[in-house]
C-alpha cells in the first residue's frame, strides 16, 4: 500500500509539473501587445487560464514522451488542443446549447461577458490554435497536427458530435427511446475525437519530421487507446453530473437529466455505467501493449480517470 501511495504521489506531482509547463506556455501565448483587442483578450484568458484539469494537453505530452519526444517539443500541440477544447466549452455553455451558467468554477463566459463576446472568444481560441501549430512546429508535423486537430474538432468530430448530442436531447423528449449505439457514437464524436487528435499529435510532434514519420503501429495503438479513453472519460463526466458535487467539479450537477440529455447513467443506470467505464479503461491500457514500458504513464492516466472526482 505504501509503495502504491508513493507511486501515486509521484505521478500526481509529475502531472502537476506538466500542467504548470502548459499553463505557463498558454499565458505567454495570450499576452497584451499582440494586437488582440483588450476586451477579447480578457475573455479568452478568462476561460483558458481558469482552474481545470488540462487533460488533453497532458495526453499530448504523455503521448509524445511515449513516442520518444520531449515535453518542450509537444507544447505547441498541447496548447492548441487546449484552446480548441476551451472554445468548445464556451460554446457548449451558451443558451442555445446546454445553457450552463457555471464553468471551471466561474460564471460561464456568456454570463460574465455577454453572448456576443462568448461566441467571439470561442472563435478566437479556435483560430489561434491553428496559428500556434503553424508558428510553433516544424513544417511537416505542423501540417499533420493541423490535419489531426481539424479532423478531431470538425464536422465529422467534435462539432458533429455536439449536433447529435443536441438532436438526441430533442428527440428523446419526444420519443423517450434511444440506443446504446447512438450514445456511443455521440460520445466518440463530441469527446473522443478531440482526445484522439491530441494523442496522434503527440506522436507527430515526437517523430513527425523524421524521414519516416511516426511509426504506423504506434499511431494505431494511440488511436485505439484514445477511443477507449474518450468513451470512458465521457461516461465519468456523465456520472459526475449525477453523483458529483458542484464545489469539486466547478459546474452545475444534475443538469443532464433535467435537460433530457442522452447519457450513460440515464440509459444504463450508474452501476452499469461504472462497469462499462472500467472495461473501457482496461481496453485502453491493453491498447498500449506495443509501447511496452514507455506506455506506463498513459496507462496510469487512464486509471486516474476512473477514480476522478472532478
Ligand atoms: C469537459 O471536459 C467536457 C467534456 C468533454 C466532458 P473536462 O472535464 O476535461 O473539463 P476541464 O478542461 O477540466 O474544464
Ligand atoms: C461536452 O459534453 C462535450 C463538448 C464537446 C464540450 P457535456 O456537455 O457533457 O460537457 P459539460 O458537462 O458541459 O462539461
Ligand atoms: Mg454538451
Ligand atoms: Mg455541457
Ligand atoms: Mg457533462
Amino acid at each position: 500500500v505504501a509503495i502504491i501511495a508513493a507511486l501515486t504521489t509521484e505521478f500526481s506531482e509529475y502531472l502537476q509539473a506538466k500542467r504548470a509547463l502548459v499553463d505557463d506556455y498558454l499565458g505567454r501565448l495570450l499576452q497584451p501587445g499582440l494586437g488582440i483587442p483588450p476586451s477579447l483578450l480578457e475573455a479568452m484568458r478568462y476561460s483558458l487560464i481558469a482552474p481545470c484539469k488540462r487533460l488533453r494537453p497532458l495526453l499530448v505530452i504523455l503521448s509524445a514522451e511515449a513516442c520518444g519526444g520531449t515535453d518542450q517539443g509537444a507544447l505547441p500541440a498541447a496548447a492548441a488542443v487546449e484552446m480548441v477544447h476551451t472554445y468548445s466549452l464556451i460554446h457548449d455553455d451558451l443558451p442555445a446549447m446546454d445553457d450552463d451558467d457555471l464553468r471551471r468554477g466561474l460564471p460561464s463566459s456568456h454570463k460574465r461577458f455577454g453572448e456576443a463576446m462568448a461566441i467571439l472568444a470561442g472563435d478566437a481560441l479556435l483560430t489561434l490554435a491553428f496559428q500556434v501549430l503553424a508558428d510553433g512546429l516544424p513544417s511537416r508535423s505542423a501540417a499533420a497536427c493541423c490535419r489531426e486537430l481539424a479532423r478531431g474538432a470538425g464536422p465529422a468530430g467534435m462539432v458533429g458530435g455536439q449536433i447529435e448530442d443536441l438532436a438526441a436531447e430533442r428527440d428523446g423528449l419526444a420519443a423517450g427511446v434511444h440506443s446504446l449505439e447512438t450514445l456511443k457514437h455521440i460520445h466518440a464524436s463530441k469527446t473522443g475525437a478531440l482526445i484522439r487528435a491530441g494523442l496522434l499529435m503527440g506522436a507527430w510532434v515526437a517523430r513527425g519530421d523524421d524521414t519516416d514519420g511516426p511509426d504506423a503501429a504506434l499511431l494505431q495503438a494511440l488511436d485505439n487507446f484514445g477511443r477507449c479513453f474518450g468513451q470512458a472519460f465521457q461516461i465519468t463526466d456523465d456520472l459526475l453530473d449525477v453523483e458529483g458535487e458542484t464545489a469539486r467539479i466547478g459546474k452545475r450537477v444534475q443538469k443532464d437529466a433535467a435537460r433530457g440529455k442522452l447519457t450513460y447513467p440515464g440509459l444504463l443506470g450508474t452501476s452499469r455505467s461504472r462497469r462499462e467505464a472500467e472495461a473501457l479503461c482496461r481496453g485502453a491500457v491493453n491498447s498500449l501493449a506495443p509501447f511496452g514500458e514507455a506506455g506506463d504513464r498513459l496507462a496510469r492516466l487512464a486509471r486516474l480517470v476512473l477514480e476522478r472526482t472532478h
